[in-house]
């Protein structure tokens, strides 16, 4: 891409010594003092075990789940209630669960849902969700009732939602799952065109080392490791004791 295209999709994320607990009684702590940034364009695999509070981190970095301490930073400025629309317009996230981002009857009106809701004229709306459509390969379902789809088609759709809204950071949490191998090529291949920022919270180590020149590993709440893919991914003994 164009180096003048990109230049809207520019963003600074950073996690400043995160700390997010689920429920105040509980001794443990999903994430415990988790600090790092992600680059423009960068894209960074978040690998752990079952547990280990990749699904809690992108929760925190889009505002979904607040820290007990620590802050979220995009370009520069903290992110409080305040500029929590300005985040969420900038950073996409695709839960874990497509079914937790899907919700309007057809899947046309669900991908315009967030165009439309920032007031984008209808002209352009159109024009984006059929180009987010496209992109998926999944046109061919933009009249379908979103809760018919199947799990993969979902995911898709979930993914098309996203792209949508043109964010300049991508959270994705386990894309992957339910795709069966065609249309896991075809996201791989997709992604790998983006130009955004990515972090990439999966169990598909081959999706890590053909995306991802950084990996990030969680181990009980705690980054265990953050570096260059090719290495931590040849490190078995590590990828062993963090039970991957
Ligand atoms: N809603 C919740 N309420 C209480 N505890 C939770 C909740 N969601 C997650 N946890 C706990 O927080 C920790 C981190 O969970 P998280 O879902 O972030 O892990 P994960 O790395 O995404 O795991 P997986 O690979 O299974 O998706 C786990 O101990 C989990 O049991
Ligand atoms: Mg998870």
């Amino acid at each position: 891409m164009k180096p003048e295209l990109r230049s809207g999709l520019r963003s600074k994320l950073r996690a400043e010594n995160l700390s997010v607990r689920y429920d105040a009684d509980n001794e443990g702590c999903a994430l415990r003092g988790v600090t790092f940034s992600i680059r423009d364009g960068e894209r960074a695999a978040l690998l752990g075990a079952n547990g280990a509070g990749k699904s809690t981190l992108l929760m925190t970095l889009v505002g979904v789940l607040h820290p007990e301490s620590g802050e979220v930073i995009l370009d520069d400025a903290a992110t409080t209630k305040e500029t929590l629309r300005y985040l969420r317009s900038k950073v996409g996230v695709a839960f874990q669960n497509p079914d937790d981002q899907l919700f309007m009857p057809s899947l046309y009106e669900d991908i315009a849902f967030g165009p439309r809701n920032y007031g984008l004229p209808e002209p352009e709306v159109e024009s984006r969700v059929s180009a987010a459509l496209s992109r998926l390969g999944i046109s061919h379902l933009r009249e379908r009732m979103t809760h018919r789809l199947s799990g993969g088609e979902k995911r898709l759709a979930a993914l098309a939602g996203i792209l949508v809204m043109e964010p300049s950071v991508l959270l994705m949490d386990e894309p992957t799952s339910f795709l069966d191998g065609r249309s896991r090529r075809r996201l791989i291949e997709i992604l790998s065109g983006l130009p955004q920022a990515m972090i990439i919270a999966t169990h598909d180590i081959d999706l890590a080392s053909k995306l991802c020149e950084r990996v990030i590993l969680l181990q009980n709440g705690q980054i265990r490791a953050d570096g260059d893919a090719e290495t931590i991914l040849s490190d078995a003994a590590m990828l062993d004791a963090c039970g991957l």
